[in-house]
């Protein structure tokens, strides 16, 4: 799960998704980084934070870091939060193996919508509801296809 500074969107479907993966006992690891180098170490906004847990999701052990290049041999696929964030991690992909791996988020919503997660940093708290209802509706659908694609390996 990648944002531009991984304190606000990235942690938060980072919590998400990964209490999906629990709650269905999935062989799937998940973690989240940042395309920038603003909040490296930081833990999650606490609007982000605050949220989560408003949803039952504690997020207080995430720390803020910045995406690498290691990123694409560490994981199958990379869910970036909006076009910004697609562009600066498609011009860190060394081959059309990495390109291949990248997805905005929200496509597991709308396919082939290209829509972004919106910022909510410079906004209120209500930013950050938003921000969760498409995030845990895109993880759903990420969930339907992960057990769809481990069926398919067993
Ligand atoms: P995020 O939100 O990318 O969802 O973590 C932001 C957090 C910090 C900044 C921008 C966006 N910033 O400019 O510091």
């Amino acid at each position: 799960m990648v944002c531009l500074g991984n304190i606000c969107r990235s942690p938060l479907a980072e919590g998400i998704l990964r209490s999906k993966i629990v709650a269905e006992n999935l062989p799937v690891e998940v973690d989240s980084a940042g395309t920038s180098d603003y909040h490296i170490g930081e833990p999650p906004d606490k609007r982000s934070s605050a949220n989560a847990l408003a949803h039952g999701i504690d997020l207080s052990s995430l720390r803020g870091r910045q995406f690498t290049v290691k990123d694409f041999d560490d994981f199958d696929k990379i869910f970036v939060m909006d076009t910004s964030n697609y562009g600066n991690i498609i011009g860190l992909a060394r081959n059309v193996n990495d390109r291949k791996k990248v997805e905005l988020i929200l496509n597991a919503s709308f396919p082939n919508g290209n829509r972004s997660v919106p910022d909510p940093y410079f906004g209120g708290e209500e930013g950050f509801e938003h921000v969760f209802q498409l995030l845990d509706e895109a993880c759903n659908n990420i969930i339907k296809q992960l057990k769809s694609d481990l069926g398919k390996t067993k």
